[in-house]
């Protein structure tokens, strides 16, 4: 899978574990930094996952900030990106299963790496449900484009 990879400075540790994590399992990572724990600014680093993501250039992105929130906000400002702070696997595996879940942001100050891998796992792995979730994940594109 290709995977876009960004987070901020309070990110960057989570992020580069991850970064060895996914490449272990065989995936195409584009990490877009940061590449230090240099203060930064999270909305650029989501910023730049939610276009790779929202192009196809990517299949799925994975950002990291301290909270994992200001990060997925960012994110999700990019128009076809559906981005979510999860702190569990099972969090994950909604997110895929329910609402189709493009982006799965991490909490680089709360979560370890052994719950990441979790989480990952899950994201990764979980698909769409399809249904009566496909509706509801149409209205929330529908709001992109201001139809209510
Ligand atoms: C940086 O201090 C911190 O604000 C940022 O990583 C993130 O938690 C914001 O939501």
């Amino acid at each position: 899978m290709r995977i876009a990879l960004g987070s901020d400075h309070a990110g960057f540790p989570l992020k580069e574990h991850v970064r060895a994590y996914l490449v272990g399992l065989g995936h195409d990572v584009t990490d877009v930094g940061t590449y230090s724990e240099e203060s930064c600014d999270y909305p650029d680093f989501g910023a730049a996952v939610g276009v790779l993501v929202a192009s196809g250039e990517a299949d799925k992105g994975v950002v990291v900030c301290g909270s994992g929130l200001g990060i997925s906000i960012a994110a999700n400002k990019v128009r076809g990106v559906r981005a979510v702070p999860v702190m569990d696997a099972e969090m994950a595996e909604m997110a895929r299963r329910h609402n189709d879940a493009n982006v799965v942001s991490l909490a680089g100050r709360y979560v370890g790496t052994a719950r990441a891998e979790s989480i990952l796992d899950a994201f990764l792995t979980t698909e769409f449900e399809g249904g009566r979730h496909q509706r509801r994940v149409d209205k929330i594109t529908a709001l992109e484009d201001g139809r209510q």
